[in-house]
């Protein structure tokens, strides 16, 4: 499978579409605010003759994409609209992505901006850019900053090798599992190193020197790749489609060779990357706990009313993993059955104990590598 052929989220503004179903990542967004600012504010006002080239890596489609937009023009307006006189936002996600709803909403949000600034805002531009952030998709030393909230954990691909020559060394399993052999957890990481390296490696060469990048993805806190805290969120999604096949409504091979384009790196493995590639400083790095329910906001290890955090957090799920799912089984009536019983298995586990995702905040900055 093609990831950048396949992977989109749920698109339009319905029920089920990632517009109407991402305050998780929503929060994460929220809670870069500070470190944006910084970030924003270590730009060098020199670089920036007249427009602020920004650029938003896996936008995907609904408010998000516009609460990037708002905290940049925030946080400029705050540091005293010096750095730029107008701004241009430069969306980026697959070609798959319902960049459409983005922009049939962009007027509204242009509204609202005018409502609440009056006409005190920077000019700001905004425009799509289809492609993979892992290959080259802006002009040389034109960016000055980049952002990119929940998108690299996801891989340019299935890790070569676990699905060899029709057989899958990770069979009954969807990522890396505590039942997958060691070699799966090894391709796994390979795959992020390599994928990660292209990701900084183009966008050094995109970003001026001094230019500076706010990432932030799921990682894990355990040293062993099979025990993170994403490895158990999995494999509730896999004994939904297991348990599908033992009633004879999913065919075995088609579970068996699905497997996520997707890993979940410790903070070593992504500083090791960032050094060894090379081309960034690493300004600030930051680890937020998130709770598996995008609407419980609470801070203890209380469960919250876990069959609606079990519905909460299928909601979230279907709207990113819907069409990859649809992609692989070819079938769309399944869906709603592989969700009610995920919502079961996520309640379940939820009822034992509750648990948090893993986010990294990362704040880098472009090395001057002509000096
Ligand atoms: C969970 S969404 C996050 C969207 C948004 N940034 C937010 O925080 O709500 C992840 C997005 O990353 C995009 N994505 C994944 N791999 C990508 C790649 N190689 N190039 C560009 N976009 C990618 C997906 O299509 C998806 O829209």
């Amino acid at each position: 499978m093609k990831v950048e052929e396949a992977l989109h989220m749920v698109g339009g503004a319905g029920e089920t579409s990632y517009a109407s179903n991402s305050r998780l990542q929503e929060k994460a967004i929220i809670r870069t605010k500070d470190i944006l600012e910084k970030a924003l504010k270590n730009i060098n006002g020199e670089v920036v003759s007249k427009s602020l080239v920004v650029a938003d890596l896996g936008c995907s489609s609904g408010p998000n994409a516009f609460l990037v937009i708002s905290q940049i023009i925030s946080a400029l307006m705050e540091a005293g609209c010096q750095k730029a006189k107008e701004i241009v936002f430069l969306l980026n996600d697959l070609p798959g992505n319902d960049f459409n709803t983005i922009f049939r909403s962009l007027s509204l949000y242009e509204k609202k901006v005018k409502e609440e600034n009056g006409d005190q805002v920077l000019p700001y531009f905004v425009a799509g850019v289809p492609g993979s952030f892992y290959g080259k998709l802006f002009p040389r030393n034109s960016l000055h900053f980049a952002h990119s909230s929940y998108s690299l954990m996801w891989l340019s691909q299935v890790p070569v090798g676990i699905e060899n020559g029709g057989v899958n060394i990770n069979k009954g399993n969807i990522y890396i599992s505590r039942t997958s052999p060691p070699i799966v957890s090894k391709l796994y990481l390979e795959q992020f190193k390599r994928d990660f390296s292209s990701f900084l490696k183009f966008r050094s060469q995109e970003l001026v020197n001094g230019g500076q990048m706010i990432l932030s993805f799921l990682g894990r806190k355990s040293s062993d790749p099979s025990k993170a805290e994403l490895c158990h969120f999995y494999d509730l999604v896999a004994d939904a489609l297991n348990s599908m096949v033992q009633e004879g409504v999913l065919e075995e091979e088609k579970v068996n060779t699905f497997n996520m384009p997707f890993y979940a790196a410790s903070k070593e493995e992504v500083q090791q990357v960032i050094q060894s590639e090379g081309s960034f400083y690493i300004e600030q790095m930051q680890i937020l706990e998130s709770n598996w329910d995008p609407f419980d906001d609470s801070d203890d290890d209380q469960v919250f009313d876990n069959v609606k955090s079990g519905h909460n957090v299928a909601k979230c799920m279907r709207a990113v993993l819907e069409p990859l799912l649809v992609r692989h089984f070819g079938e769309q009536a399944f869906v709603d059955q592989v969700f009610a019983r995920y919502a079961q298995n996520v309640a379940m586990h939820l009822h034992k104990e509750k648990t948090k995702h893993i986010v990294f905040i990362l704040a880098l900055k472009a090395k001057d590598l002509n000096n």
